[in-house]
């Protein structure tokens, strides 16, 4: 399977994908890496790896249709089959959808529908949630919304600050999106008629 991911930052969640691909226990290659931001270091990793970038000017992105008419038309020239967002702090829209439906996948730091947007992490601290955790959902042209492919539940032990928090939803992310991804490379995520997902089992 190839794939494209879409980043903003530091690209951790990109660098967990890479690091499966190399040592073998995820079946995919990643053609293309795109970035909203220049300074991004996730694009280092995606250099360091060989992997192609490309990062969108502040001008192409100031039209947002334009800009995701870009990325669909730069992630299908490098064969990707489904798009990846890794840290991507900005919406998909309908050119991107339309290119590829069912197959834009967003993973949140949070057990949505709880704590949606940027600060979930954060927020479900704030709350004191006793349990959260990390979502992997098919994305649509709403923040953190759409079909879920897979959730990880993590309990909130007592005397963690938010930084252990992160910590270990971090370590959770960087576990499940790899398996999401060989997940969707074997063919075993269906979305059903009721548009709830469905994995087959092994
Ligand atoms: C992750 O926590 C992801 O869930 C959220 O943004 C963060 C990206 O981190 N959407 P990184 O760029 O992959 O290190």
């Amino acid at each position: 399977l190839t794939i494209g991911v879409l980043i903003s930052g530091s690209g951790t969640n990109l660098q967990a994908l890479i690091d499966r691909i190399s040592d073998g226990s995820l079946n995919a290659r990643i053609g293309l890496v795109v970035s909203s931001r220049p300074s991004a270091y996730g694009l280092k990793r995606a250099e360091a790896a060989g992997i192609q970038t490309l990062t969108l000017s502040k001008e192409i992105y100031a039209d947002p249709i334009a800009a995701d008419e870009v990325i669909a038309t730069e992630l299908k020239a490098h064969g990707c089959e489904y798009v990846i967002m890794a840290g991507y702090m900005r919406m998909v829209h309908e050119p991107l959808l339309a290119s590829f439906p069912n197959r834009v996948v967003n993973i949140h730091p949070a057990l949505l529908p709880s704590f949606k947007g940027a600060h979930a992490i954060q927020d479900a601290f704030d709350y004191g949630v006793k349990v959260t955790g990390v979502t992997v959902h098919f994305a649509d042209d709403k923040y953190d919304c759409g079909p879920i492919i897979a959730q990880r539940a993590l309990a909130v032990e007592e005397g963690w600050d938010v930084d252990e928090l992160e910590a270990h939803i971090h370590q959770i992310e960087h576990e499940l999106y790899p398996e999401v991804v060989g997940l969707l490379a074997a063919g075993r995520v269906h979305v059903g008629e009721n548009g709830k997902v469905s994995v087959d089992p092994r």
